[in-house]
């Protein structure tokens, strides 16, 4: 197994870049590794002969109220976790951020504001601004994202598209829990009491698929159906929507996407499911 190579630096990333001469896989994460980042490494491992990881908590994707200071930081343990990849990319904010005046991105008006968007005021901008920069930086072959966040891959796909950028986009599957909670790195925050409420969040996803995999189309009925089977919880958004997250009146097989948020305790958790 190789043990990677640290990167602190963008003079580094780039020297060291400038070595690699065959297929670059690329997983951006923010860190706290769990088996979720772990899966994207395999895949990128898989199919590249070379893979690098970075490892950015990214100041610009999170709200003035919301969870930056205390983001899990744990890259020790994430180094001992990354092993078989070449590299990891684990920058400072000043490294990735020169000024504090810079160009941004605006998400597109149909896709970036719905949902995550419209709750996350500005989330959508800063995630794009700080993965075209990373993916500037890498020039990666393929970039490996989960599905996990369902919005952020369909936007960093539609970002590769409209600005033609030269690598393809690898989206890979939710990885569960035993329990089948979506694996996270906020999972963290929720005790023994918050996780056992949480699960009603990928039960309630499972409990409409068996409905549409017996017959039931009609979205009405079915949001209907998943808001009584999550009474009590605070949920943020139960939607069902195309690729190009418009809502849906009825279910098209193979092409929804049913995003369902709520928010546990202080924790906001995210899951969804394709159909
Ligand atoms: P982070 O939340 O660390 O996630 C990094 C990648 O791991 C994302 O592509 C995310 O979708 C994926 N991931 C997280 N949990 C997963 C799970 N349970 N199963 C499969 N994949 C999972 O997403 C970000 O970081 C940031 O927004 C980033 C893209 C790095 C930009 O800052």
């Amino acid at each position: 197994m190789k043990t990677p190579v640290i990167l602190k630096t963008i003079e580094e990333l780039k020297e060291w870049r400038r070595g690699i001469n065959a297929p670059l896989g690329f997983v951006p994460t923010m860190g706290a590794l769990h088996a979720g980042h772990l899966s994207l490494l395999k895949a990128s491992m898989a199919q590249n002969p070379h893979t690098l990881l970075s490892i950015f908590v990214n100041p610009t994707q999170f709200g003035a109220n919301e969870d930056f200071g205390k983001y899990p930081r744990t890259l020790q343990a994430d180094i001992a976790l990354a092993q078989g990849v070449d590299a990891i990319f684990a920058p400072e904010s000043k490294e990735m951020y020169k000024s504090d005046d810079e160009i941004t991105l605006n998400p597109p008006k149909l896709m970036g504001y719905v949902y995550e968007g419209a709750i996350r005021k500005g989330h959508f901008d800063g995630v794009l601004q700080v993965v075209l920069k990373l993916f500037n930086l890498t020039s990666p072959t393929r970039a490996y994202f989960g599905q996990k966040d369902a919005q952020q891959l369909l936007l960093v796909q539609k970002m590769v598209k409209d600005f033609f950028l030269p690598l393809e986009i690898v989206p890979c599957p939710i990885i569960r829990d035993d329990d089948g909670l979506a694996l996270s790195s906020r999972n963290i925050y929720l005790s023994k009491e918050e996780r056992q409420i949480a699960l009603k969040i990928p039960q309630t996803l499972q409990k409409i698929a068996r409905l549409i995999n017996e017959g039931e189309r009609e979205v009405g009925k079915l949001y209907e159906f998943g808001m009584r089977e999550l009474e009590g919880m605070n949920v943020d958004y139960l939607a069902f929507c195309n690729h190009t997250l418009e809502p849906l009146e009825q279910i098209i097989p193979t092409q929804t996407l049913i995003l369902l948020t709520c928010k546990v305790g202080n924790t906001r958790l995210l899951d969804n499911l394709w159909i």
